[in-house]
Parts: C-alpha cells; structure tokens; sequence
C-alpha cells in the first residue's frame, strides 16, 4: 500500500499523524507493533501490546465529515469480513460505531480533527483487538470486549488486516453517507432493542427502532418516537453491552 508507515513502537499513532500532518500526504496510514500511550473515547487508555493493531489514517479535508465515524464503523466490519475466506466472522454494528462480533467489541474508533485556517484534516484513529485471550479481558475489567482469535478462530497476518482496514477506510470515507446509509442500516444490531440513553442530562430507557437518513439513531418510548444525536449521546443495552 503507498502511504503505509509501519512503527516499532510510538505513543499514539493518532498523536504520530498529528504532529506530522502538514508534512504527511492525504490517505496516509501508520500503525505500531507497541503503543504505549493510546488513547480512547472518553479518556480511557488504549495501550496496545502485540496482541492489538492500533492504526491511524490521515484524510487531508474529506468531501463529507458527517457520519464520518458510522462509515468508519462500517469500512472495518467489511474489511475484517473480507480477510475469512470460508466461515467469516459476521460483523455488526452497535451504533454508532462500535465494531462487533458475537455481541463483543472487537475495535474502538476514535477521530480526532486538525484545523488549518479553513482545512479541516481528520486523523480516524482504529483499535483493533486481534489476539488477546479471554483473560487478558478479564483483568482489564472489559467484560463486552474480545479479541477476534476469540471469536473467529484464526486472525488474519498483521500487515494484510492494517492494510485492507485503511484501504476501506478511506474507500467509505470518500463516500457521502447517503449512499452507505443501506450497508449501514442493516448492520446495526440495537434495532428492535431496548436501549439506555445517556447524555449529560441523565438517562432514558426506549426501543431503537431505526436509523435516520442523517444518521440519527430513532428511538420510541411511551410518549413517542424521537431521535438522538451520536455527538449527543451513547447508548447501551439494558442488560449487557448491546
Ligand atoms: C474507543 O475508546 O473505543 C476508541 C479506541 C481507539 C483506539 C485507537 S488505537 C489507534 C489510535 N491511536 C490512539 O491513540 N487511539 C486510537
């Protein structure tokens, strides 16, 4: 792949394009055999050892930047399923982009953006978890998280999975979302679900019923249907992760 940089080992590979974004190329992409000081949403640590692929891509100004992170999501299910030749793992989404096998997280996304004057650069920034052991989840107190050895049985070589991840990456990212909007819905897995909504406001219990053309997850409860936004809000299921 052109544009591939592969570290030994680095800090965060989104903090790597960061620094070197003016110097980088659009569509570049960079991963580590060891980061030590990754980052995940909400403050949460993303330290990856051997066993994960962390990788970052650079898109210099992409066409659309909403929904970026939903076709981010939906880019690794179809890249991950596209390395098992017989017997692939199905993968879903548990929106807005939490990638998921088997009702378990298998890859964090985390964008970050870089401003210069009117430029907005995006650094789409992917966890995956390639071949820890249950154990390793355990000790981390990561009970809805597993690896894809875990799930899948076999894990695909290291360089083809960065590889075949950025290359989709950056096919969906090129995309507008209304024509990834069908792939999309129908890899959602809350729909028909009953989710617990948490914004800063608090919490509400309802059933996720669809996703809206912007992206919206819709959602009804007694008094009616409504939609949430995901800058807004996260959701989990009612009883377990999903
Ligand atoms: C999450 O919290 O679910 C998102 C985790 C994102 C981790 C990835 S690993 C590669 C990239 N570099 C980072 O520092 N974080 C992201």
């Amino acid at each position: 792949m052109e544009n591939a940089i592969y570290l030994d080992e680095v800090d965060s590979t989104n903090s790597y394009l960061k620094r070197r974004c003016k110097e980088l190329q659009d569509g570049c992409a960079v991963t580590a055999r060891l980061q030590t000081a990754g980052r995940g949403r909400r403050g949460h640590n993303w330290e990856a050892n051997e066993d994960m692929l962390p990788l970052s891509v650079l898109l210099k100004d992409p066409p659309e930047r909403d929904n970026l992170t939903a076709r981010v999501g939906l880019a690794v299910c179809e890249a991950i399923e596209s390395l098992y030749a017989e017997n692939a793992p199905k993968a879903g989404i548990k929106w807005p982009n939490d990638v998921i096998i088997g009702s378990r997280k298998v890859c964090g996304i985390l964008c970050e953006s870089v401003f210069f004057g009117d430029c907005a650069n995006v650094i789409i920034g992917i966890g995956v978890n390639v071949s820890q052991s249950a154990d390793f989840f355990e000790k981390a107190n990561l009970p809805h998280a597993a690896s894809l050895l875990m799930l899948a049985g076999e894990v695909p070589e290291r360089g083809r999975l960065f590889e075949t991840i950025a290359e989709r990456v950056k096919f969906r990212a090129a995309m507008p979302f209304s024509e990834c909007y069908d792939e999309y819905r129908r890899r959602v897995l809350n729909l028909n679900r009953q989710v617990k909504i948490i914004s800063p406001n608090g919490e509400r219990t309802a059933e996720a019923v669809d996703v809206a053309s912007n992206g919206f997850l819709v959602c009804r409860d007694k008094d009616g249907e409504f939609e949430v936004s995901s800058g807004e809000v996260s959701v989990r299921g009612i009883d377990g992760y999903l």
